[in-house]
């Protein structure tokens, strides 16, 4: 069965955005997880979508110019994962959206939608957030890794990566990284 492998960038408190709706924190939204090479499709939340969209969108039509949320123009690893996105489909979890501009999106609108799409022949399924759908996810028992990149910051007020986490879950740490800035990278198998 593919994997569904969620990946975020947190802070030391597990925020994943602070007060003001973003992580200011992070200065780029590339693909740093190492997953490009073993996945085939992404699955995001209907909270994040919109945000997503306008700002992968913006990269791709105007790749000079400063983005949304970073206020610098792309990194070449967000050029890199803005070209890889927009030839990989897109799974939406939402109940409400209706349409979507980002190339090749769709929408699931149940757990059992995502059980199929984890059936179905392919490579590994990246989740890219947001918060509430990661935490049901892994609470419905269906992402099989966690990639964290942990800035070294107290966040303090924020949306916290597992604010809604219901079921207590064991983790087995695979690799650990140290990356510049003080950076960390962890993978855990989710049991
Ligand atoms: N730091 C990072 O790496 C990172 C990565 C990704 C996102 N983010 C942040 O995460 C924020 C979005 O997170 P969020 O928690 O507000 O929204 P979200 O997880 O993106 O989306 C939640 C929505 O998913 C849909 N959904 C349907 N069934 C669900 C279920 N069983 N459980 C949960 N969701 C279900 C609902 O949409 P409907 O109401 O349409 O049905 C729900 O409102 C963004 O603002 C972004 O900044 C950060």
């Amino acid at each position: 069965m593919r994997k569904l492998i969620a990946g975020m960038k947190v802070s030391v408190d597990a925020k994943l955005e602070g007060p003001q709706g973003t992580a200011d924190w992070v200065d780029a939204w590339s693909e740093d997880y190492g997953l490009m090479p073993q996945i085939d499709a992404c699955l995001l939340g209907g909270g994040m979508y919109p945000g997503y969209e306008g700002y992968w969108s913006s990269i791709r039509n105007e790749p000079d110019k400063p983005v949304w949320i970073t206020g610098n123009p792309p990194t070449p690893a967000e050029l890199e994962w803005a070209r890889f996105a927009a030839k990989t489909p897109h799974y939406v979890f939402s109940n409400t959206l209706t349409s979507a501009q980002w190339p090749n999106t769709r929408f699931v609108r149940s757990l059992e939608e995502i059980t199929a799409l984890k059936q179905q022949p392919g490579k590994d399924i990246y989740l890219i957030g947001g918060a509430r759908t990661t935490a049901s996810l892994i609470d419905a028992g269906l992402v099989d890794e966690l990639r964290l990149i942990v800035y070294p910051l107290i966040a303090g007020e924020g949306k916290a990566l597992f604010a809604t986490t219901e079921h207590r879950r064991e983790l087995e740490l695979r690799e650990v990284e140290q990356l510049q800035g003080g950076l960390l990278r962890l993978i855990y198998g989710v049991r």
